[in-house]
């Protein structure tokens, strides 16, 4: 039988999405939510790197309104800089989240997989998306320790082999997740000067060549002398693991993604490293979980670094 963690998941044209969230909040994006052409989003599956992005993107697109000295993210927490898109669903105060007020460009989060975006996010004209996909045994490893933290106290932790034996099914927020990066891949593809494809790793790896791919991305291409001035440093050590996990506010506050999930901001920061799958799954569960990667992705011409 399914326990705590998948209970509350229902399938929806092939992924699964809590029924009065994510579900909801879908049919809200689509019936009733109007993009404009600047409106700027980032795309993921849980657990692949989405805090990090928002603040690099943040800090990119605002960095000459605020100085590093002083920059909101020191004060306020990546996800109340780039909210969800369907968080004001959440919110009793409509007037704290107006999405008609939001000065453009709009920058927006969303989980949503996008063979489910309505034609007008995804109509060519319209806005941008930056995705960011990880590894899968490293998404799969912060995800389980994520949902144990936020488990109600009533139930019994989810064991390593319930939560891999339902990631690899598929069953997962938003899941299958070779689906949901499937989908932004192919379409990244099709339409690249409107969907940037980025992958936690090469972000890790290369934070200054891809904060640079950002900005051209974004039209916020850095000048040469913002990179001679070290502008681009900068943002990549603002938005540093090291840094934002220290900062106060992103210990103590919260985030309300609905009536009964509410968030410690710390759970955001965990370890941030790549491989860190290699302290916790057995060998059986890297071959397998790679096997099925291998398959699924076989002809896409997208690969992870094992
Ligand atoms: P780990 O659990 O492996 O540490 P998301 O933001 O999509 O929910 O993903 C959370 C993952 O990103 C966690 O991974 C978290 O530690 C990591 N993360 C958060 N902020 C980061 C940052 N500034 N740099 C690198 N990784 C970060």
């Amino acid at each position: 039988g399914k326990g705590w963690m998948t209970e509350h998941l229902v399938q929806y044209q092939g992924f699964w999405l809590t029924p009065n969230a994510a579900l909801k909040n879908l049919m809200w994006v689509q019936d009733h939510f109007k993009p404009r052409p600047t409106d700027i989003f980032l795309a993921s599956f849980p657990k692949s790197g989405t805090t990090w992005l928002k603040a690099l993107i943040f800090a990119t697109v605002n960095r000459t309104r605020y100085g590093f000295a002083d920059h909101p993210l020191l004060t306020t927490g990546p996800h109340d800089c780039f909210p969800f898109l369907d968080a004001h669903l959440q919110e009793k105060d409509r007037s704290r989240f107006d999405l008609d007020r939001f000065p453009s460009p709009r920058l927006l989060s969303i989980h949503i997989p996008y063979i489910l975006l309505p034609n007008s996010m995804t109509d060519h004209q319209s806005c941008r998306f930056v995705y960011i996909c990880r590894d899968p045994k490293d998404v799969l490893v912060s995800k389980w320790l994520f949902l144990n933290k936020l488990r109600p106290k009533e139930f019994p932790p989810i064991s390593l082999e319930e939560a891999f034996e339902l990631f690899c099914q598929g069953i997962s927020h938003y899941g299958p997740f070779w689906d949901h990066v499937l989908g932004y891949w192919e379409a990244s593809l099709e339409t690249p000067e409107k969907i940037l494809f980025l992958k936690y790793e090469d972000l890790k790896k290369e934070p200054l060549v891809v904060v640079k791919r950002l900005g051209d991305f974004l039209g916020y291409p850095f000048s040469l002398e913002e990179e001679s001035k070290g502008v681009v440093e900068e943002i990549v050590k603002l938005c540093s693991f090291e840094n934002l996990s220290t900062l106060e506010v992103n210990k103590v506050s919260v985030q309300k993604f609905s009536k009964d999930t509410i968030i410690d901001n710390q759970h955001f920061f965990r370890k941030g490293k790549v491989g860190d799958w290699k302290s916790y799954l057995t060998t059986e569960m890297v071959e397998r979980l790679d096997e099925i990667t291998y398959e699924k992705l076989l002809g896409s011409g997208l690969v992870f670094g094992s």
